[in-house]
């Protein structure tokens, strides 16, 4: 029962909008605004770096919460991978937003760590080194998703690399434009008010 309950149950959760009720707060609507996402960066970018934050937690929070207690009903890698893609789906294609959503970083970050902590910290670190080596937070988000399904190998989690693979194709898809910005010389950075 668990199997089918617990998915779609971190799957709502994950369509829980966080960054654009955040943001409602302020009187802002996210999607209108920046990149038009509803994610951490983009919050932070129209909203500060406070809002940004809180959005971050949130939205890290709903990937590792539902994660951590799925491992606790059972240890099949099958069970543990749908629960921890049905948060992320959730954020990308929330129910309650018409199915539209965010590019699900955060999300991942929190599901992941729940998942397999050590191998996704790494992922993190290299996230954050990309994110201030290049001043793009789309650029350090790329560099977690390609790390990710590499981590899940070389640790041994190997029962794990097919999700992780899965999630990193659905991060390069959210990121198309940002991949093709970054190309081009033209991302915007996080800091910045863009139209
Ligand atoms: O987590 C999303 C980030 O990688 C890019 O966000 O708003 O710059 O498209 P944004």
């Amino acid at each position: 029962m668990h199997w089918i309950f617990w998915p779609i149950a971190s799957y709502l959760l994950g369509g829980v909008p966080f960054g654009l009720l955040l943001a409602k707060l302020k009187g802002v609507d996210i999607r209108t605004q920046g990149s038009g996402n509803t994610g951490a960066t983009n919050v932070a970018r129209t909203c500060g770096l406070p809002l940004g934050l809180t959005a971050l937690a949130f939205d890290l929070l709903k990937g590792l919460v539902p994660v951590y207690i799925a491992t606790g009903m059972s240890d099949h890698w099958l069970f543990l991978s749908l629960s921890t893609l049905a948060p992320i789906l959730g954020h990308v294609y929330s129910p309650f937003l018409g199915f539209r959503g965010g590019k699900a970083v955060a999300t991942t970050i929190g599901a992941f760590l729940g998942l397999a902590f050590l191998p996704t910290l790494v992922c993190v670190v290299i996230c954050i080194v990309g994110i201030f080596a290049s001043g793009y937070v789309s650029m350090g988000s790329l560099l977690f998703g390609a790390a990710l399904p590499v981590a899940m190998l070389v640790s041994g989690r190997m029962e794990l690399a097919p999700v992780a693979l899965v999630v990193t194709l659905l991060l390069y898809w959210r990121h198309r434009e940002n991949i093709a910005r970054l190309a081009r010389g033209q991302e915007n950075p996080w800091r910045r008010k863009v139209t």
